[in-house]
């Protein structure tokens, strides 16, 4: 098979596009012809050693794909050859086959195409376990939503809004700031020209913010948790910026409020009916045609590696895919 391969670690441009052993389905996996592999932050980092996986060389990225079942190893009762489904493999999605865990396998409904199947798990599962299990985030309350075009950033504004969330989209570009508007976001402020601080003050009438969702880091996480309202809650999702923020501890304690870490991955590994439950909800907002991911584009195969180097330029708006 085609696949795109990490020989060493390094940026976007190190990888290659190569023939490779088809995969074969040992017990408890399958095997995924994919169809479409939805591209997202942390296929960046696994390239250059910097995830908290380091899989074994050469090895693909591209952690989230759709596609059909074409091997069914020993033990797999709820999947069969020609399945449509979507699955988490975590890397290896580069490429026409994957191997996958068959308990991260799920058939998708019917009607569903394959790029949206690629790009529903990651984003979604991680912007509504933050706000609905960890920030408990109610109607009527306001939502700051950190780099709110990107991938889980699009997702937190749009799952706000129907959590019935006031939500406030915070960016680096106008065009960035006009997608998130039509995603939900009532008030915008983009961060590269206006002072944050300053326009929360303003929006919300000198309150601040019940919640921010944070996938982001960087020199902004300070003026934003100083923008919080009484018993606000901080998401930390991730660092996209590249530096991980430090906090002094006396701003909690004066705001009565919490620093939340969200690490999705490890909650639904750690409570998969929860998980599972977050997932049911999550196809019902699509079901229901209230959810509809942003496919900023679609890559070949061949050209994989520049939609990484695409989110590392920070050019891309809600989510790239990888069609195979
Ligand atoms: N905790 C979890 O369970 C979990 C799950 C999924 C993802 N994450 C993390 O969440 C973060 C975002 O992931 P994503 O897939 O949504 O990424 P993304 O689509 O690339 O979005 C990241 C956003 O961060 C902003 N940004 C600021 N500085 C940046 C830089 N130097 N390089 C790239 N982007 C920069 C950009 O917005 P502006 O240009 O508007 O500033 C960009 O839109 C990553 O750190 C990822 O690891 C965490």
């Amino acid at each position: 098979m085609k696949a795109i391969l990490c020989q060493q670690f390094g940026m976007p441009e190190s990888l290659v596009f190569a023939e490779t052993p088809s995969p074969t389905a040992s017990k408890g996996k399958v095997v995924i012809a994919v169809k479409s592999c939805g591209v997202n932050f942390p296929d960046t980092l696994i390239i250059q050693g910097k995830y908290q996986f380091k899989p074994q060389m050469p090895f693909s990225p591209g952690g989230e794909v759709a596609g059909i079942v074409k091997e069914v190893g020993e033990g797999v009762k709820h999947l069969k050859v020609g399945d449509r489904v979507f699955s988490m493999p975590g890397w290896g999605g580069f490429a026409e086959e994957v191997e996958v865990d068959a308990m991260k396998t799920l058939p998708m409904p019917d009607g569903m195409d394959f790029v949206t199947g690629s790009t529903v798990m990651y984003a979604y599962g991680t912007s509504y376990h933050a706000l609905k299990d960890r920030a408990k985030l109610q109607a009527g309350e306001t939502l700051l939503v950190m780099g709110a075009a990107g991938g889980v950033g699009l997702a937190a504004v749009e799952l706000g809004k129907i959590m019935g969330a006031k939500v406030i989209a915070a960016a680096s570009t106008d065009e960035k700031l006009e997608l998130c508007k039509q995603y939900g976001a009532t008030e915008v402020i983009n961060y590269s020209k206006e002072d944050l601080r300053e326009r929360i003050k303003e929006i919300t009438g000198g309150k601040g913010v019940d919640v921010v969702y944070d996938p982001v880091g960087g020199a902004f996480a300070e003026p934003a948790f100083r923008s919080m309202a009484w018993k606000g809650r901080y998401l930390v999702v991730g660092f996209a910026a590249g530096d991980i923020p430090a906090l002094p501890f006396n701003l909690p304690l004066l705001k009565g409020a919490s620093v939340v870490g969200v690490f999705w991955g490890a909650f639904a590994a750690n409570e998969p009916v929860q998980s599972m439950q977050n997932f049911k909800e999550l196809l019902s907002f699509l079901a229901e045609g209230n959810m509809k991911p942003h496919i900023h584009a679609q890559y070949s195969l061949e050209n994989a590696a520049q939609s990484l180097t695409d989110i590392l330029d920070r050019k891309v708006m809600g989510k790239v895919v990888v069609v195979v």
